[in-house]
């Protein structure tokens, strides 16, 4: 079953998981808002992928740390392509250092980036989505928002707050056919990891079951199973795609 007559927007889609997501969602037929903040080239190339495939999309620029550009988001995105059926709260940024040595700012971007977003967009799009009673919201939170990570405590914040903010959520809409879900990626090679160590690599991939990292399409692949229509009766979880890196 594919998602003709779908609009879904994905945030951060200009590189990495984001752009997987999106490449994938208009493969199965969704009109697919491609949201960048800085990207512009890559959001572009991501664009004109989607359309050499065959599929549609459209282009929005939008800093998601200010919740004003959030709600002209979501307006720009039902304005061109419709109202939004599909939010994937992707969008998201590190700044890797240990405590004592983390600054105010560090933790501010990053919580605003990877949190605030989330209730930002989610809020201008379950508007439309409570009227409609129909919608999936998407939450890509981390393997690090389950078990922390030292270096890490402003991304595992704010990724352990996405997974409580999901459930609340998923709670308060449901009755509303509305589901709300997460899935929490492993290691994947993208911008976000390219920061890593061969050291670290190898550190991770030796504690993967697998043996490997992942890759942004086997992310995208668990987005669409869990925006598919025949997943209506799951909400509230947390999906593990690590190559059972974080087994709980
Ligand atoms: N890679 C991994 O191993 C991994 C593991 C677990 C979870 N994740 C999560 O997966 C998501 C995607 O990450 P990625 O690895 O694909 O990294 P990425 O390639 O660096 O992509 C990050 C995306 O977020 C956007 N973004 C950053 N700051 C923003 C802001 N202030 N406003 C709006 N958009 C903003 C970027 O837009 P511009 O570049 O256009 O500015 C980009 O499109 C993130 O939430 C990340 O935490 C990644």
């Amino acid at each position: 079953m594919g998602f003709e007559e779908q609009v879904a927007l994905v945030t951060g889609s200009s590189s990495g998981i984001g752009a997987a997501i999106a490449q994938e969602l208009a493969a199965q037929g969704a009109a697919v808002a491609v949201h960048y903040r800085g990207n512009a080239a890559g959001a572009e190339a991501v664009q004109a992928a989607i359309t050499e495939a065959g599929g549609r999309c459209a282009l929005f620029q939008a800093d998601l740390t200010n919740p004003d550009e959030a709600a002209n988001l979501v307006k720009a995105v039902t304005k061109e392509l419709g109202p939004i059926d599909i939010l994937v709260n992707n969008a998201g940024t590190t700044r890797d250092t240990l405590l004592m040595t983390m600054k105010e700012d560090d933790w501010d971007i990053v919580l605003d980036t990877n949190l605030k977003s989330v209730y930002a967009v989610s809020r201008a799009a379950v508007r439309g989505m409570l009227k409609r009673r129909k919608g999936r919201i998407i939450n890509i939170t981390s393997v690090v928002g389950l078990t922390g990570q030292a270096g890490q405590s402003n991304y595992a914040a704010s990724k352990a707050g996405i997974i409580g903010f999901t459930k609340s959520l998923a709670k308060e809409i449901g009755s509303r056919n509305i589901t709300v879900n997460a899935i929490a990626p492993g290691f994947i090679p993208t911008s976000l990891t390219g920061v890593l160590s061969d050291e670290q690599h190898n550190a991770i991939i030796a504690q993967t079951p697998l043996g490997r990292m992942g890759t942004p399409a086997e992310i995208a692949y668990a987005v669409t199973f869990l925006a598919d229509e025949r997943a209506a009766f799951i909400t509230g979880q947390v999906l593990s795609v690590d190559g059972g890196l974080a087994m709980m």
